[in-house]
């Protein structure tokens, strides 16, 4: 069986889709299946942020086939990890779970080097390019942390 991983941030667009990206980049895809969505539905069906597309793109990632999907009560019965971007996020997804074992399954992605003290990856979406390159970089160390824990 695989795991599966998804990260949710709240538009689908521009954090949990770099997530997606450098995460299966990461991974063996025979063991490891990622997803990404968003707790909003603004942009179902759109493509990721272009400044997502392009840091992505700068560090060797294409995410420019994703497309934006938005987060249901159904996902918690077929992932096994959902890695929230920031305390928001975490809220509105913790508020759809049925069962403690589908809380367990939630935790904040900065959790992965801050364990414990609920850092939020900052929504890039008013700023500029700097601020995608410091999301792109927060979320490439959190995923080497996320590959290091997988028991595979
Ligand atoms: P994201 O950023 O949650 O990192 O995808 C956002 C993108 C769009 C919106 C909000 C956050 N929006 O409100 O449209």
């Amino acid at each position: 069986m695989k795991t599966k991983i998804l990260m949710v941030c709240l538009g689908n667009i521009c954090r949990s889709p770099l997530a997606e990206g450098i995460l299966t980049a990461l991974v063996n895809p025979d063991n490891v299946v990622v997803d990404s969505a968003g707790t909003g539905n603004w942009h179902v069906g759109d493509k990721p942020d272009k400044r997502s597309i392009a840091v992505a793109l700068k560090n060797g990632i294409d995410i420019s086939r994703q497309r934006g999907k938005q987060f249901s009560t159904y996902d918690y019965e077929i992932y096994d990890h959902i890695f929230v971007m920031d305390a928001a996020n975490y809220s509105d997804v913790i508020k759809l779970a049925t069962s403690n074992t589908e809380k367990a399954k939630v935790s904040m992605i900065l959790d992965e080097i801050f364990p414990g003290e609920a850092v939020d990856v900052p929504d890039p979406y008013y700023g500029g390019n700097t601020g995608f390159d410091n999301v792109y970089a927060m979320l490439h160390t959190a995923c080497e942390k996320i590959v290091s824990g997988l028991a595979i």
